[in-house]
C-alpha cells in the first residue's frame, strides 16, 4: 500500500508478517462489527421510528436462537484470536537454538550492545541477514524497553533481571531502534539504528573494530582472576566455593534444600548477593560484589562460567553438555569444603 505516508514500519523479520496478519485481522474484525452495529442502529432507528404522536411500542420476547447465535459467534472469534495470538507469542518468545547471542545494556540514556566476539557498539546494532539473533538485556538503572518496530518485537529492559528478545532479519537495511518506556528526561533521545548486513559484510564489520576486543568469555576469565574468584572457586573439589566447571544450565541444590537452575539470573544473583542462595554444602562466606562490578562485567563473568561448560576440568571425565544425573541424597560436606564423599557433580 503506498499512500505517500507509511501506515506501518517496514516489515523486515521472519515474524513481522505474522504480527501484521494478526493485527490486520483484529482491525478488520473490529471495523466489520463497528459497521454492522452502526448500520443496525441506523436501520432500526429509521424502520421502527414513531410514526404517530401517541403510538405505543410493541412488546418483544427473547429470541433464544438469536441469543445463542450472538454468543457463539463472538466466542469462536475471540478464542481464535487467543490461540492465534498465543502462537505468535510463543514463536516470539522461543529463541531458535542456532541464534547468534548478543548482550545489551541499557542505561540513561543509551544502548550498549556486545557481539559474541567481543565487539561493542553504542546506539547501533549491526546484525547479519538471515540468521536468528538473540539479545540478552539488562538495565543499569531504571526500566527501559528495547523496541525494534521493523522486526515487530520489543521487550522491557529491567534493572536486576535479564530479559531477551530475538529476531531474524529478512531485508538488509537500516532500521530504527527505540526506548519504548519513559525513563527520564532524555528518554525520547534514547534511540538508535539497527543495521542489517549480508553475512559476509557482517563478518567484515566485526573484523573492522577500532580496538582489539576480547570475546566476553575470555574477558570474564581475566576478570575472574583479577577479582580473585579463583582462590575459592577452584577446579575440582576442595575449594571454599563450589567448582564452576560444567554447572551452567544444570540444576543445583541449595543449602535450604531447594533446587535452582544455574542460569544467567542465578549466576548474577550469586555474584551480587551471594548469601541469598548458597549451594548445599558450602558456607555463606562469599563477599558481595554489589556496587563493585558493572552489569557489563557481570555478563563477562557469566559468559566465562558458561564457557566452562564446554570443557571438562583437567582430569575430569564428566560430559559437559547435559545436566548430570544427581544422587537423590548428596553426601554432606565439611565446613571447609573438603568433603569425605566427592560431590555428585565431580564423580565420573
Ligand atoms: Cu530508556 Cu526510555
Amino acid at each position: 500500500m503506498s499512500l505517500g505516508f507509511p501506515l506501518f514500519p517496514e516489515s523486515a523479520s521472519t515474524t513481522s508478517g505474522q504480527v501484521d496478519a494478526l493485527y490486520l485481522f483484529l482491525v478488520a474484525i473490529s471495523a466489520f462489527f463497528s459497521l454492522l452495529i452502526a448500520a443496525s442502529v441506523i436501520y432500526c432507528a429509521i424502520r421502527y421510528r414513531r410514526r404517530e404522536p401517541d403510538q405505543v411500542g410493541s412488546t418483544f420476547h427473547a429470541n433464544l436462537l438469536m441469543e445463542i447465535t450472538w454468543t457463539i459467534i463472538p466466542l469462536i472469534i475471540v478464542l481464535g484470536v487467543f490461540f492465534w495470538g498465543a502462537r505468535v507469542f510463543f514463536v516470539q518468545r522461543s529463541t531458535p537454538d542456532d541464534a547468534l547471542r548478543l548482550t545489551g545494556i541499557a542505561k540513561q540514556w543509551m544502548w550498549q550492545f556486545q557481539h559474541p566476539d567481543g565487539r561493542r557498539e553504542i546506539n547501533e546494532l549491526h546484525v547479519p541477514l538471515g540468521q536468528p539473533v538473540e539479545i540478552r538485556l539488562i538495565s543499569q538503572d531504571v526500566i527501559h524497553d528495547l523496541f525494534l518496530p521493523a522486526f515487530r518485537t520489543k521487550t522491557d529492559v529491567l534493572p536486576g533481571r535479564y530479559t531477551t528478545l530475538w529476531f531474524e532479519a529478512t531485508k538488509p537495511g537500516t532500521y530504527h531502534l527505540f526506548c519504548a518506556e519513559y525513563c527520564g528526561a532524555e528518554h525520547s533521545r534514547m534511540t538508535g539504528q539497527v543495521v542489517v548486513l549480508e553475512p559476509g559484510a557482517y563478518e567484515e564489520w566485526l573484523a573492522g573494530g577500532a580496538q582489539p576486543t576480547l570475546p566476553p568469555a575470555e574477558a570474564g576469565a581475566q576478570l575472574f582472576t583479577d577479582l580473585t574468584c579463583d582462590t575459592c572457586h577452584i577446579e575440582g573439589e576442595g575449594g571454599r566455593g563450589p567448582s564452576l566447571h560444567g554447572i551452567y544450565g544444570t540444576e543445583t541444590e541449595l543449602a535450604d534444600g531447594s533446587t535452582v537452575v544455574v542460569d544467567d539470573g542465578y549466576l548474577r544473583r550469586s555474584i551480587l548477593t551471594p548469601a541469598d542462595q548458597v549451594v548445599a554444602g558450602y558456607q555463606p562466606i562469599m563477599p558481595t560484589y554489589k556496587g563493585q562490578i558493572s552489569e557489563a562485567n557481570v555478563l563477562k563473568l557469566i559468559a566465562y562460567i558458561q564457557s566452562l561448560g564446554d570443557e571438562a576440568p583437567p582430569g575430569g571425565t564428566r560430559p559437559a553438555a547435559s545436566p548430570p544425573a544427581r544422587d537423590p541424597s548428596p553426601p554432606s560436606r565439611d565446613d571447609d569444603g573438603s568433603s569425605a564423599g566427592a560431590s555428585t557433580e565431580e564423580t565420573p
